[in-house]
């Protein structure tokens, strides 16, 4: 396992970026799995000031998206595919043939989760995948409890995710949300990952991921299997980490 941790939060965003440019510039034509949320957005704006200070070319490199929200417009500025569209799409001005996501809303998620491995897979599969880390122990959106073989798939999300959507969005109870998403085979199938966690809320996930068992209990865990996976956290998302080989930057 390697294991990086940063001594401060703006390394922490930098050193993951600086992983993203090197992947786009050793293969111009990679195809680059992105995850939404608060650990992420720095980094992928450090990702888009690396990209204005030394225009590498990005006109082949794919970006998916891990996960999608379910029952929202994907308009809405909570929608993972508007978020990426922001943070890192037209930023760095990839075009809408190279940037591929689950739907927010359809009759037949699974007929689109089909087409949505379908289409990474003809682009050759993921060169990199880059993971956050749910508070629970979710990978995108397989909460506990999902089985560690299974493929893209729609599934709850946690009660606090969930309220604050209806909030911004006005969903009305009666509307359900949820997440569709990548499945556990399907990202340990990406040749490379990295798992990226920083902040205190993140302390106690972290340990149950790395030392503890590998279990559908913390579906992060599976992440001790992957022969490719790289682990980026600032000090206090690893502060708890009993494991020697950690390389401090
Ligand atoms: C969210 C997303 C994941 C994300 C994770 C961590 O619910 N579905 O793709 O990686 O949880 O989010 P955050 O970085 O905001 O803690």
């Amino acid at each position: 396992m390697k294991i990086t941790v940063a001594n401060t939060t703006g390394i922490f965003h930098r050193t993951a970026a600086a992983r993203i440019v090197a992947q786009m510039c050793s293969n111009p034509r990679s195809v680059i799995g992105l995850s939404t949320g608060r650990t992420t957005g720095k980094i992928h704006e450090a990702v888009c000031r690396m990209h204005d200070e030394a225009a590498f070319d990005v006109s082949d490199i794919t970006i998916f998206g891990l996960d999608e929200v379910t029952g929202v417009d994907r308009e809405y500025f909570g929608a993972c595919y508007k978020m990426l569209l922001t943070e890192v799409v037209e930023p760095l001005g990839i075009s809408r043939d190279n940037y591929l996501m689950l739907p927010t809303q359809s009759d037949d998620f699974a007929a689109e989760c089909r087409k949505f491995t379908d289409e990474i897979a003809r682009r050759g599969g993921i060169d990199l995948l880059i993971l956050g880390l749910g508070e629970n122990g979710h990978l995108g959106f397989n909460q506990p409890g999902t089985p560690l073989g299974s493929g893209a798939k729609t599934d709850r999300m946690d009660e606090r995710l969930d309220a604050r959507i209806r909030r911004e969005t006005n969903t009305p109870d009666d509307v359900a949300l949820g997440g569709v998403t990548l499945g556990i085979r399907d990202i340990m199938h990406a040749r490379r990952i990295i798992m990226v966690a920083n902040g205190k809320n993140k302390t106690a996930m972290v340990k149950a991921m790395l030392e503890g068992p590998v279990s559908p209990d913390c579906p992060a865990s599976v992440l001790q299997l992957h022969p490719n996976c790289e682990f980026i956290f600032d000090k206090d998302a690893a502060a708890a980490i009993n494991i020697d080989q950690l390389q401090k930057i």
